[in-house]
């Protein structure tokens, strides 16, 4: 495993390289790290798996370089998906659609669907375009965390979480802290209307704005698998409650006017919701590499982004 900062033209051209000779690159995205492989190589993918600890029916996140890719993997676009696509791509929004031949069961869980992301991050596009011109169809790519745990949002995550499982060939592309800070917006879109699976960045408000449909939250499709819907999930080591009565030695995550309880151990103190989704996971991470036992966390209140947050504070609590 080789980590790199430098992004240049050269490194890049590696980088494509290292996919198509089927090992394995992980690179930052503006949600999170992905673990990236060729995604029609049948054993770069079942690598992917065995390096995060995951099991095979769970599907992966194809990303292209853009729009003009999605015909290649998907089939019966409905119109509301490409308006979702021209206005949130490249962005953290997935898209949920029925698939093509070129998406196997290996890297679909098995499934009848695809999903499909634009990432942002000038590297990850840039990774993405370097690749499609050497002939690669779509970078397969799950967050590059081991299964359950917290999505890493820096490269030092990264390696905290598969510096022991990446093989000396894998590639580990290092593109700062990621801006969103949480995993992308997942959107089912096999019905006539969007569903929402995991919520994000991309909100309900923007997507009900963008299709002119109202979105029911309540509506999950239930023949549909995404491991991001497992009750629970993005869990550091260490026992997450929500609330803001913590003791002595604690950790402790509220928005920057809310006081830190006495003897308690402050993990950050965002400013605003931007903040607070950004830095999230690196204040559970912290926590870890402190060895604490209990993290208190004051949810963000309102509506999009904070809502997107308190679902991924939910799971982290869930059954712990
Ligand atoms: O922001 C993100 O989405 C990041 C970055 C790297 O792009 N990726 C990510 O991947 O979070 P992952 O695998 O950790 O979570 C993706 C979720 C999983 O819960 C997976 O089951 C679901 O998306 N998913 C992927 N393809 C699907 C499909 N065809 N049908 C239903 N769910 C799918
Ligand atoms: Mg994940």
């Amino acid at each position: 495993m080789r980590v790199t900062s430098e992004c240049t033209e050269d490194l890049i051209k590696r980088a494509a390289q290292a996919l198509s000779d089927g090992n394995l690159v992980v690179f930052p995205t503006e949600t999170v790290y992905g673990l990236g492989a060729d995604a029609v190589n049948e054993n770069a993918v079942a690598r992917i798996y065995s390096v995060k600890g995951r099991p095979i029916d769970h599907p992966l996140i194809i990303h292209i370089s853009s729009i003009n890719g999605l015909t290649d993997w998907a089939n019966e676009i409905p119109g509301y998906a490409i308006k979702l696509a021209r206005s949130f791509w490249p962005g953290p929004m997935t898209l949920i659609l029925p698939k093509k031949s070129l998406a196997k069961s290996f890297v679909t869980g098995g499934q009848g669907t695809v999903g499909l992301r634009v990432p942002s991050h000038p590297l990850a596009l840039e990774l993405l375009k370097q690749f499609e011109r050497s002939g690669g169809k779509g970078v397969a790519a799950p967050s590059a965390n081991r299964f359950g745990a917290v999505s890493p949002t820096t490269v030092e995550a990264v390696n905290d979480e598969l510096g022991s499982y990446l093989a000396t060939e894998d590639l580990v592309l290092d593109g700062g802290q990621s801006k969103v800070g949480i995993e992308s917006t997942i959107i089912d879109c096999r019905g006539s209307n969007p569903v929402i699976l995991r919520p994000g960045a991309v909100t309900v408000q923007m997507v009900e704005e963008c299709t002119g449909t109202i979105i029911d939250l309540n509506q999950r499709s239930n023949t549909i698998r995404a491991s991001g819907l497992l009750e629970r999930h993005y869990s550091p080591r260490a026992q997450v409650l929500l609330g803001e009565k913590a003791e002595a030695g604690d950790g402790f995550i509220a928005m920057v006017n809310v006081k830190t309880p006495d003897g308690a151990i402050r993990l950050t103190s965002p400013t605003n919701i931007e903040e607070y989704a950004r830095d999230l996971y690196i204040g559970l991470r912290m926590a870890d590499q402190q060895g604490l036992s209990r993290i208190i966390v004051k949810s963000p209140e309102g509506e999009g982004l904070a809502s997107a947050i308190r679902d991924r504070l939910n799971k982290a609590a869930f059954g712990k």
